[in-house]
């Protein structure tokens, strides 16, 4: 099997390679290419990259590359997980939006928006290449935002699933609170990316026991403090927020801390030097301590579990997963995995055409989501008025034009005022002219 990951000089890549050396029953990985523009960047990753397979004593071959069709080609899936502008665009959108007091964040709000415009395009443009060399792979989206990306990607007809680790991140640590396998964990996950709610936690799968209620009330205290609501607000929803909903919940909070202290990107830029430097001492061979700081924890398992999937399942499990809902087992767990696909009727106060993140059964021939009970009217509304969010903002980034900036920014729920849009797309032009085609 061959996979080829676009962005692989990220200093996230360590983290994948962990996961595939770790997980090769699952995911048999004979070559692993590592595209990347940022040449020196690339060297110093995939040295490290082949000290971690070699440490593990996996015969994978990886190879780094500045040629995106050379590197497709033959993959029997391309991972995409690039950042148009770096971290110095990031910390844009963490910074403007602040000044009309909204949050600013680089996947949610008025910097979301601006990195969906500098990203779809460049987006598109890789996954037509892709198709070009190898219709046949399958495109799993790691990059941000997710479910605007991935909309873009279906769009354009490509075979795509977005990715996100919000939910295996939830898994594993209910697991741990429970004290049961994660494989064991089945999530009730509803909502589009960084806008869900786990409305139900169940051992064994999607029929088992939900224990939510007791989990709620016993770790209640623990599972607030980590996502900085308050406890009563908890119990009062009586599901699990992910964090990106503090950015609804407590807007204004979250805009004073913002202001109050370095963005983001400002610390990620300081952790990218020193993990840098790391990478480039031959005698380490595995990935540092310090990736941890970083938010994708978990992020390799679920990749190789959503490539498995597509893949056709190489694990040990008995039966192959299958996107009837049928579905077998696999070695590492369960065939149900959260993704980003096609609505499709699932949530049916949602357009088809909306992409959702649920759990879907995957396989060879996709993503099928699994059914999803009523949702309550308090996330309805919400995913409802986001996703009107997400269909603008794709138009947007397809087409151009100040206006419909505007009428993208209006719609969203954290800023909604005609004069914060008003100002607030100026400043996303203003410091996106040099990513923006049309500006
Ligand atoms: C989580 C989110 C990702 C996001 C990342 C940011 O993993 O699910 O979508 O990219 O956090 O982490 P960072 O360390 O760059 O702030
Ligand atoms: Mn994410």
């Amino acid at each position: 099997m061959k996979l080829t990951v676009v962005g692989g000089g990220s200093t996230y890549t360590p983290e994948l390679v962990d996961g595939f050396a770790r997980l090769r029953d699952t995911l048999p990985v004979e070559e692993l290419v590592l595209v990347d523009p940022a040449a020196d960047r690339l060297e110093l990753v995939g040295g490290l990259a082949r000290r971690i397979f070699a440490r593990h004593g996996h015969d994978g071959r990886i190879v780094t590359t500045g040629d995106l069709d050379a590197g497709v080609e033959g993959a029997d899936a391309v991972l995409l997980q690039l950042r148009v502008g770096g971290q110095a665009a990031r910390e844009q959108d963490e910074t403007w939006p602040l000044e009309c007091g909204c949050v600013g964040q680089e996947t949610t709000g008025a910097g979301g928006l601006a990195k969906a415009l500098r990203t779809v395009p460049v987006v598109l443009d890789i996954a037509e290449r892709v198709r070009r060399t190898n219709p046949d792979a399958w495109i799993i989206d790691f990059t941000n935002p997710v479910g605007i990306v991935t909309r873009a990607l279906l769009e354009a007809g490509h075979k795509a699933v977005g990715l996100c680790n919000v939910a295996i991140g939830f898994q594993r640590k209910f697991a741990r609170m429970l004290g049961v396998a994660p494989g064991e964990i089945h999530l009730d996950h509803v909502g589009l990316n960084h806008l869900t709610w786990e409305t139900g936690v169940r051992l064994g799968g999607p029929e088992g026991e939900d224990v939510l209620p007791g989990l709620l009330s016993e770790y209640g205290e623990a599972i607030a403090a980590d996502l900085r609501l308050p406890r009563p607000l908890l119990d009062r929803l009586g599901v699990v927020p992910s964090y990106y909903l503090r950015y609804y919940y407590a807007h204004d909070e979250v805009v004073r801390e913002l202001r109050s202290k370095p963005s983001r990107a400002a610390e990620v830029a300081e952790m990218e030097r020193q993990l840098l430097t790391m990478y480039a001492d031959p005698t380490l061979d595995e990935k540092p301590e310090l990736l941890a700081r970083r938010g994708g924890a978990y992020y390799s398992e679920a990749a190789v579990d959503l490539a498995a999937g597509l893949l056709g399942g190489t694990g040990s499990g008995p039966e192959e997963p299958s996107v009837d809902g049928g579905g077998g087992r696999r070695a590492g767990g369960s065939p149900y995995q959260v993704v980003n696909t096609r609505n499709g009727g699932t949530l049916p106060f949602l357009p088809d055409d909306a992409v959702i993140e649920v759990q879907a059964a995957v396989g060879p021939k996709g993503a099928a989501p699994l059914a999803v009970p009523a949702v309550d009217p308090l996330y309805a509304g919400l995913m409802a008025q986001v996703t009107a969010y997400e269909e603008l903002a794709l138009e947007a980034a397809l087409r151009g034009g100040r206006d419909r900036v505007f009428r993208t920014l209006l719609a969203h729920p954290l800023v909604g005022q005609y004069a914060y849009a008003e100002t607030l797309t100026d400043q996303l032009i203003a410091h996106n002219r040099e990513h923006l085609a049309w500006a």
